[in-house]
Order: C-alpha cells, then structure tokens, then sequence
C-alpha cells in the first residue's frame, strides 16, 4: 500500500519508517572485508548502530509524503530520504560528542563515542554524511542528472556553514557567551540559530519531493513556506521536551539546555507561551498547504504530531 493510501498519520509515520529502514540497511551494509574485523568494518558498524533501528524517521516521512503530490516512484523517494536520514544520524552523532553536547543518551540507547570511542564517532558521522551524497548522486536516485545534481546541491547547502552546522557554531557560541556571563541571546537571534541548525534540514526534506518531481516554483514555495514554520516549532518543542520529558519518553537526557544556560524559546518564554507559540507556527505551516488540497493532509496532521508530541 503506498503512502498517499494512508489517512491516519500515525500508520503513515509507521510505515514510512519501516519503508525506509529497509532501505538504509540495504544502503549500508555490514562490512565483511578482513572477516569483518578490519578499520571498514569498524567504522560501517558505528555507523549502522546510529542510523539505523531507531528515531522518529520524520524528515524521512517528510520526503515521502512530498513526494507523493507529484506522483514520484518509490525508490527515488526512498533514497532521498535515506540520504536525509544519514546526514540527521551524523549531525546527532557529532551533537553528542564531548566538545559539543557530551551527551551519552540518544535513541534510548549509548550515544555512539560511548558505545566506541569519540575517534570512531567523529569518523562515522564523517562517513555518513558522505554515503548520503554517494546516494543522491547515483542513477537509481533519479534519472535525470539535472535533478540528481539540484538533490546533491540543496543538501549541500541545508547542511553547510550556511545551514545546519553554521546553526551548531551559532548554538555552541551562545552557550559560550552564557558560560562567560553575557548577556542571553535575544529571541530574534534565537530564531535564526533554530532555522539554521533545525530548520534546514526540514526544510530540504519537505522540498525534496517537489525536486524529485520536477514541481513548479510555486508548488515548491508552498511546501518551502509551510517547512520554515514547521522547522521552528519542531525545535521550540524539542526545547521544551528537554524541560519536560523524560529520559524513558525522549531517549536522550533531558535538562541539558538548562544546565548548559543554553538560550531556548522556553528559557525567554517560559513553557505556556512557548507552547502556544509552537501551535500557531503549526496552525501556519499547514495553511501554507492550502494549493494542495487534500492531497496534503498527512502533511497537515504532520503540523499537528510535531507540537503534540512527547519523543
Ligand atoms: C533531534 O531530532 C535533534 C533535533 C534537530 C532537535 P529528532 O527529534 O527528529 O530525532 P530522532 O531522529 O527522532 O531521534
Ligand atoms: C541539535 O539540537 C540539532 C542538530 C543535531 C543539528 P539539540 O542539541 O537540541 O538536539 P538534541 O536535543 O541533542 O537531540
Ligand atoms: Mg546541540
Ligand atoms: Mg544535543
Ligand atoms: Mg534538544
């Protein structure tokens, strides 16, 4: 059953999931070369262990549902939401590492330079992210080089210096200034660290089908609108679940913004305003879908699921 078949979110999320998990594991295969105790081996293990059997697989979910408004096939919505799942697996890696977050939790289970060592961690998160360029690139991906060269660029760019990691250096500055006793990032700045380190990603997921199937740039506008709002209420919650989750919902160790004195729309807020802040980006993005019609409805439960949920 494809994807646009579903009409409850939750089954669509499930079964996006699972669709491209499959497809991760064929992507990145155990490595058996020196009866797989060689360095290849090593590293492919590290590497599987963080990006496959866990995560929510919502940027994977975002790839799929966008690319079935434009009637794309199955496997080269698949391998562009492996491609995008591989960079989000790497950016967690190099987020939990000791000169960044030093988390030891993630997914529920040891974060990847606990589980092997930061050397290891560092070189899997470098491997992964390049796997996902040597997917795109590949003509199973999509037929056209055109569009395979638009996929590699626009990646490239969501997670650059002007993407998701200029907004890891603009978190870690911040965290910086708060440890020297400077004064708090004002909500404005607050907001585009969030775009760049969050944001960008979501937003080449949700965009990714409107390339895949050479949509027009209005069409592509409409999803790009409805992912810049969507973005920073997915953060503004992940902020707020670091508040309020725990570690048996989240995975991970909450209470480590605050501890950090990191500046998040819930340390300015405060939890309600943040909350309601976080509902109204949601309520924005999905009207965004308006062009769509019903077509986008997964989508628009997305906007939901984002800010109602718990993990
Ligand atoms: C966590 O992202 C990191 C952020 C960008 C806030 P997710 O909450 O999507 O993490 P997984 O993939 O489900 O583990
Ligand atoms: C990290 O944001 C976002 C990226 C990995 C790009 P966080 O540091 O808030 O993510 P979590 O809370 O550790 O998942
Ligand atoms: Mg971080
Ligand atoms: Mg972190
Ligand atoms: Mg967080």
């Amino acid at each position: 059953m494809p994807l646009s078949s579903y009409r409850q979110f939750d089954a669509a999320l499930t079964f996006a999931a699972e669709s491209v998990e499959r497809t991760m594991d064929r992507l990145l295969p155990l490595d058996q070369s020196g009866g797989g105790n060689s360095g290849e081996a090593r590293v492919v293990e590290a590497m599987r262990y963080s990006s496959l059997g866990g995560g929510k697989r919502l940027r994977a979910f975002f790839v799929l549902a966008s690319a079935t408004l434009f009637k794309v096939g199955k496997l080269p919505a698949l391998r562009t939401a492996s491609a995008i799942e591989f960079v989000h697996a790497y950016s967690l890696i190099h987020d939990d590492l000791p000169a960044m977050d030093d988390d030891d939790l993630r997914r529920g289970k040891p974060s990847c330079h606990k589980q092997f060592d930061e050397a290891t961690a560092i070189l899997a998160g470098d491997a992964l992210q390049a796997l996902a360029f040597e997917v795109l690139a590949h003509e199973d991906t999509h037929g056209d080089p055109a569009v395979r060269v638009a996929l590699v660029g626009e990646l490239a760019r969501a997670s650059g210096a002007h993407g998701m990691v200029g907004g890891q250096m603009l978190d870690l500055l911040a965290e910086q200034r708060a440890r020297d006793g400077g004064e708090p990032l004002a909500i404005g700045a607050i907001t585009r660290l969030q775009r760049l380190k969050t944001g960008a990603l979501i937003s080449f997921s949700c965009t990714a089908g409107a390339i895949l199937g050479k949509a027009s740039d209005h069409l592509r506008a409409a999803l790009a609108a409805y992912a810049h709002d969507l973005g920073l209420a997915f953060q503004m919650i992940d902020d707020l679940l670091d508040v309020e989750g725990s570690a048996a919902e989240l995975g991970k160790t909450p209470g480590k913004d605050a501890a950090a004195g990191k500046a998040t729309f819930v340390s300015i807020l405060g939890v309600e305003r943040a909350r309601a802040q976080a509902g109204l980006l949601a309520r924005q993005a999905a009207a965004h879908l308006e062009p769509f019609g019903s077509a986008a409805d997964l989508l628009k439960q997305a906007a939901n699921f984002v800010v109602a949920r718990r993990t």
